[in-house]
C-alpha cells in the first residue's frame, strides 16, 4: 500500500454547502481523512468575479496542500465553474483534484435517456457557461438549458424548506417554458441537495433530478483506487474549519453533514 493513502482529503467550498460532498464522502469512504474548509468570511461565492473566486480558491488550495491533502475536491460549484484551473496550476504534481462539475457531466452524458437536460446554480455558475460548454463539448447533440437561481441558497439557509414561501420561489423559477421538456435537472450548486424532494415533487417525479455528492464520491473513489490512495486503516480524523465562525452556521452545518460537527475558525487571509 502507498503510504501517502493516509494523508487527508481536502474538501472546499465557499461555506457549508460543501458539507453535502463532505457528506456523501465519508459515506461511500468511511476510512478517509478529511479535511473541511469553508470560506465563510467570503461567501457567497456566486455574485463574485472570476478573478476573486480564483484568488480565494488558490489560497485556500494552497492551505490545503500545507496540510498534506493527497487530493483537493472543489465542493463548490463557483469555484469548480470559475478557477478549476487556477486550482490545478496551484497544486501542481502535489495533489489530485477533481471538481463537481466533471463527474457529473460524465454522469449525464452516459445516459442514452437524457436528451434535454437543465441546470440550475448561482449566477457565477450560470453565467460561466461551464455546464452547458461542457456537456455540448461531450455531446453536441443534447439541448441543455441553464438558469441562475440565486435565492435558493438565502432560501435554504433561513430555513425555507418544504414550505409555501420555498414552493412558491421554486415554482416561479422552474416554471419557465425551457424547463417544461426537460429529462434530468442537474443541481449545480452545493446546497441544493436539501431541496430535492420538492423539487422532484414540482416536476411530479417525471424528471431525474441530479444531485452531485454520490456522482462525486464515486468518482473520488475510482481517482484513489487508480493512484493506489484509497486509505484501508479505520479511525478516520475529520477537521472542519471556516474563515469566519458565527453560530448561524454552526447550527446549519448540521443540515448539510447529517451529524453534528464542531466547526472552527481559521484565518488564512492574515
Ligand atoms: N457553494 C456555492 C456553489 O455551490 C453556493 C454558495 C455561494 O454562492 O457561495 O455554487
Amino acid at each position: 500500500m502507498n503510504n501517502l493513502s493516509s494523508q487527508p482529503i481536502g474538501v472546499f467550498d465557499s461555506g457549508v454547502g460543501g458539507l453535502t460532498v463532505a457528506n456523501g464522502i465519508r459515506q461511500l469512504l468511511p476510512n478517509e481523512n478529511l479535511i473541511y474548509f469553508g470560506d465563510t468570511a467570503h461567501l457567497p461565492y456566486g455574485d463574485k468575479s472570476k478573478e476573486t473566486i480564483m484568488a480565494y480558491s488558490a489560497r485556500i488550495t494552497q492551505y490545503l496542500l500545507e496540510q498534506q491533502c493527497k487530493v483537493i475536491v472543489v465542493a463548490c460549484n463557483t469555484a469548480s465553474a470559475n478557477a478549476y484551473d487556477a486550482i490545478k496550476a496551484e497544486a501542481g504534481d502535489k495533489a489530485l483534484v477533481l471538481d463537481v462539475i466533471s463527474p457529473v457531466v460524465e454522469y449525464v452524458v452516459s445516459n442514452p435517456n437524457y436528451k434535454r437536460i437543465g441546470v440550475i446554480g448561482t449566477k457565477g455558475t450560470v453565467n460561466s457557461g461551464t455546464y452547458v460548454g461542457k456537456i455540448i463539448a461531450r455531446n453536441p447533440h443534447l439541448t441543455v438549458t441553464s438558469l441562475a437561481t440565486p435565492m435558493l441558497v438565502p432560501m435554504i439557509e433561513e430555513g425555507f424548506i418544504f414550505d409555501d414561501i420555498s414552493n412558491a420561489i421554486i415554482r416561479s423559477y422552474l416554471s419557465k417554458p425551457e424547463f417544461s421538456q426537460i429529462d434530468a435537472l442537474i443541481l449545480g450548486c452545493t446546497h441544493y441537495p436539501i431541496i430535492k424532494n420538492q423539487i422532484n415533487k414540482f416536476f411530479n417525479f417525471k424528471v431525474d433530478v441530479i444531485d452531485s455528492s454520490r456522482i462525486v464520491a464515486n468518482q473520488l473513489r475510482s481517482l484513489l483506487e487508480a493512484n493506489n490512495l484509497l486509505n484501508s486503516t479505520p479511525g478516520p480524523v475529520h477537521k472542519f474549519y471556516v474563515s469566519d465562525f458565527t453560530d448561524s452556521f454552526q447550527v446549519i452545518s448540521r443540515l448539510f453533514f447529517e451529524e453534528s460537527i464542531q466547526l472552527e475558525k481559521i484565518n488564512l487571509w492574515k
